[in-house]
């Protein structure tokens, strides 16, 4: 057992047992991250580095943060969101020596402070080289204040869709400073997590906070990206009437297809009694669509940042709000109805549940493992003779095409991988898919040589190209 770290800050230090019992537990359920851990261990491709992780302090984020830690890293950790810690993993985190700032209900003030702290707690007492983000709080922290760390930073994997499109923007905009990799758009974490994850953590966290019945009520669904898919399908199942807005004739069309009435939120507010936002655009349920809603309808948003429900109208147009529990408030309107919000309108999953599953998780971080090694290993020539999956990583047509930035006045102390955002090479991400393919029990078909020449294609993969859209 390792010492516990020097600075931490965490609900409760004594959680840290049950949290073991329980990352143990879950470790079971993460095949790809500890296949990953075996098949790297003996080279500590990320010794030297050290990671400042801002994501979700559950007890999957825990067996992430363990494994970067057992391929040489070390780290400091924070919550992505106020609510989504779970207090048992981040003491069971602290009391294995890894700095964590997070516990469950912070205030936006004390989430502020954790970020800061994160970046100076590192045990070496260095800055930084390596960020792992998620929705993009802790990249644009240090891009704005602490700039001058970016320096000796080999770069940023982003988690999540919301993260990604800031990191788009910001290379648009000529103002990032380091490369990153969009680990979102890895097959095997948006077409997995995002779908799969929120079809059954969505309902967990409504039925947890509500217990209401879903059959037999309407739903409406904002969003039909991969989050919202996975969220229509689930309260569809449990014979919900499901109810689709969206923006994008394709996505609305693709809902249309599926058996989904589309329809505007002006449409849907008068009738549904379950909402659910997945949109990761803002104002998508506002005070007029609070105002027609139904008799305690139950209002909750899925999308990383807490800008599609407008609580703050809510709570200012509200005559009474009674907190039934912690991240349930019934409030009262004038007319005298009354709106169920879950988590204050911030991530329901993770707000009132304990987000995803470990498995669909263990292939999201997997994806975030080989993205930080990629990022730290980019140049190491011997490394990626030994590792050709990551030698394949950054082709030069690649580096090429992502030159938005001209890298001349970016000031960089290390030997690092051209300022981009690049997705993590096909093989990679069929490595992640095959690493959890013996755990669900799944037998795959090797092509025999004369298929593979028909095919043009290599026996061991990649098998399709960037354009196929699974
Ligand atoms: N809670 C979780 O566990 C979890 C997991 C993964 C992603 N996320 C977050 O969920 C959000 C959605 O992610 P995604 O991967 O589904 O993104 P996506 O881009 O695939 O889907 C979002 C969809 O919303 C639609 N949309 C945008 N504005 C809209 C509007 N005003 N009205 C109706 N529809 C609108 C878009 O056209 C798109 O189809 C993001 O914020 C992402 O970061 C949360």
């Amino acid at each position: 057992m390792a010492a516990p770290a020097q600075q931490f800050k965490v609900a409760d230090i004594n959680l840290a047992a049950f949290g073991r019992r329980e990352i143990e537990l879950a470790e079971n359920e993460m095949p790809g991250l500890m296949a990953t851990r075996e098949k790297y261990k003996n080279d500590q491709p990320l010794k030297g580095a050290r990671i400042a992780g801002c994501l979700h302090m559950t007890i999957q984020t825990a067996v992430l943060i363990e494994t970067l830690k057992f391929l040489g890293a070390e780290l400091t950790w924070t919550s992505c969101n106020i609510f989504s810690t779970q207090d048992h993993a981040a003491a069971a985190i602290a009391a294995g020596g890894t700095p964590v700032f997070a516990w469950k209900g912070e205030t936006e003030e004390e989430y502020e402070w954790c970020l800061e702290q994160q970046l100076k707690s590192f045990p070496s007492g260095k800055p930084l080289n390596i960020i792992l983000d998620d929705g993009g709080d802790l990249t644009a922290l240090v891009h704005k204040k602490y700039p001058e760390m970016l320096e000796g930073c080999y770069g940023v994997s982003e988690e999540t869709t919301t993260g990604v499109h800031h990191l788009y923007k910001m290379l648009k905009n000529k103002g990032l400073l380091v490369p990153c990799i969009n680990v979102n758009d890895s097959v095997t974490k948006s077409k997995f997590d995002n779908l799969y994850g929120c079809r059954e953590s969505l309902v967990d966290g409504i039925k947890r906070a509500t217990d209401v019945m879903i059959a037999g009520k309407i739903s409406v669904v904002a969003g039909f990206g991969d989050v919202g898919k996975g969220c229509a399908e689930a309260l569809h199942s449990m014979g919900s009437r499901v109810l689709v807005t969206e923006i994008d004739p394709i996505n609305a069309l693709q809902a249309a297809m599926a058996g989904y009435e589309v329809v505007t939120m002006e449409e849907a507010a008068p009738i549904a009694q379950v909402f659910v936002t997945t949109t990761g655009c803002r104002d998508i349920i506002v005070g007029k669509h609070f105002e027609a809603m139904r008799e305690d309808a139950v209002v909750c948003n899925i999308g990383h940042f807490d800008i599609e429900i407008d609580v703050a109208w809510l709570k200012k147009t509200a005559t009474e709000k009674v907190s039934i529990k912690p991240q349930v408030d019934r409030f009262t309107m004038p007319s005298g109805r009354h709106i169920i919000l879950l988590a204050e309108g911030r991530l329901v999953n993770l707000g009132c549940a304990t987000g995803h599953s470990s498995f669909v998780m263990s292939c999201s971080f997997t994806n975030q493992v080989l993205a930080q090694i990629m990022l730290f290993k980019a140049n190491d020539k011997e490394f990626t003779k030994k590792y050709v999956e990551f030698g394949r990583a950054v082709s030069d047509e690649e580096v090429e095409a992502k030159k938005v930035v001209d890298e001349s006045n970016v000031k960089s102390t290390v030997s690092r991988m051209p300022i981009g955002v690049y997705v993590l090479p096909k093989i990679l991400d069929e490595q992640v898919a095959y690493l959890h393919l013996a755990h669900v029990n799944a037998k795959l078909t090797k092509m025999t040589p004369v298929q593979a020449e028909y095919m043009s294609l290599p026996v061991e993969g990649p098998f399709k190209s960037d354009m196929y859209r699974y």
